[in-house]
């Protein structure tokens, strides 16, 4: 186990049991008499990945003092619905490598790829059937609303360098941050009521997520794949303008923008990512986007602060840090 890894271990140990108790409902969710499916659902459910938004379910319950028996199987659904949109995620992105092992795509085809993803779809949502209130349901059905709307609002906005750090913060805060809030919000008030504490929660997870995913997109630009544990420099190969790239175009000279603009769109061009940060400031770029990540985190942890003090508030009060700092 690397450091950060045992650091994660260390930060989510007060939720541990309900961890467990998650992984058991999620690992059912997988199995299927289809041997096809079978090794399918072996290959993604081998592979833990941070399980963070399932463990915000649970921290935020447990800090908030809202625990019920169904919490873990909240957070398996919120997981199972996570696993979806990375299988998804990744035949868009034609994307190798997730978890440190071959993705979907990769190791079968795209066709299986997005069946696959729809079969985990299909099972989070039978499981939501299985719980007492509709809350979660509700909130996870919106949630995946807005996390394609965000997906398809990208991809509509490939090579736009026009782009405004508002209209990229709405789409990366649709795309990712808005399950992180799901799952904080429905950790503080499922089965119900509580919307005060519940709206705070939420606005906990979204600030936490969309500094996830700015980080993401400064990992995508200068991470190392095999720190990462999955493909990077997919963003410049597919002409999506992350933060740091934004920020480097727009602090660049003409000849710099010209450069820039030219890496993602001259044709048949080999290694985008690479050549990219021989034309630019590419470190401008992420140190800006990293200082826009801090100041999220910070606004999380201090919302985290307000909470009544126990391992669970330290726990969440300490993931934004961790979140920051993490390289893979
Ligand atoms: C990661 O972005 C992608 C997401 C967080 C969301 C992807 C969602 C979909 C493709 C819609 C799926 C819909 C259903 C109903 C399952 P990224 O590519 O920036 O991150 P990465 O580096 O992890 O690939
Ligand atoms: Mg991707």
């Amino acid at each position: 186990m690397s450091s950060s890894e045992s650091q994660l271990a260390r930060l989510l140990e007060p939720v541990q049991p309900g961890i467990e108790r998650m992984r058991e409902v999620m690992l059912r969710q997988l199995i299927e008499s289809s041997h096809a499916v079978g090794d399918m659902t072996d290959h993604v459910g081998r592979f833990r990945g941070k399980q963070l938004r399932g463990a915000l379910v649970l921290l935020s319950g447990e800090a908030t003092g809202n625990t019920t028996d169904e919490h873990p199987a909240v957070a398996a659904i919120v997981e199972l619905i996570h696993l979806a949109t990375l299988v998804h995620d990744d035949v868009l992105d034609g994307a190798s490598v997730r978890r440190r092992v071959a993705c979907v795509n990769q190791r079968w085809d795209n066709q299986t790829a997005v069946l696959l993803g729809d079969f985990l779809y299909a099972r989070a949502f039978a499981l939501s059937t299985d719980l007492s209130s509709r809350l979660a349901s509700r909130v996870l059905a919106e949630a995946t609303r807005r996390l394609c709307v965000g997906e398809i609002d990208q991809a509509a906005l490939r090579y736009d360098f026009e782009l405004s750090q508002e209209r990229y913060e709405e789409i990366a805060g649709a795309k990712t941050a808005t399950l992180y809030a799901a799952a904080c919000e429905l950790g503080a008030r499922y089965p119900g009521g509580r919307e005060d504490v519940g709206s705070s929660m939420r606005q906990f997870g979204y600030e936490l997520g969309l500094a996830f995913q700015i980080i993401d997109d400064c990992l995508d630009v200068v991470g190392d794949e095999r720190v990462v544990g999955k493909s990077v420099g997919n963003d410049v190969e597919d002409g999506k303008i992350t933060l740091p790239v934004l920020y480097a175009h727009k602090v660049g000279d003409d000849a710099t923008r010209a450069a820039i603009r030219d890496v993602f769109t001259r044709p048949d061009l080999v290694g985008r990512c690479e050549r990219l940060r021989g034309v630019c400031d590419l470190a401008a770029g992420v140190e800006f986007a990293m200082a826009r990540a801090k100041e999220l985190v910070d606004r999380a942890r201090d919302r985290a602060a307000r909470l009544e003090p126990s391992a669970h508030r330290t726990a969440l009060m300490e993931l934004p840090g961790f979140v920051l700092e993490r390289r893979w």
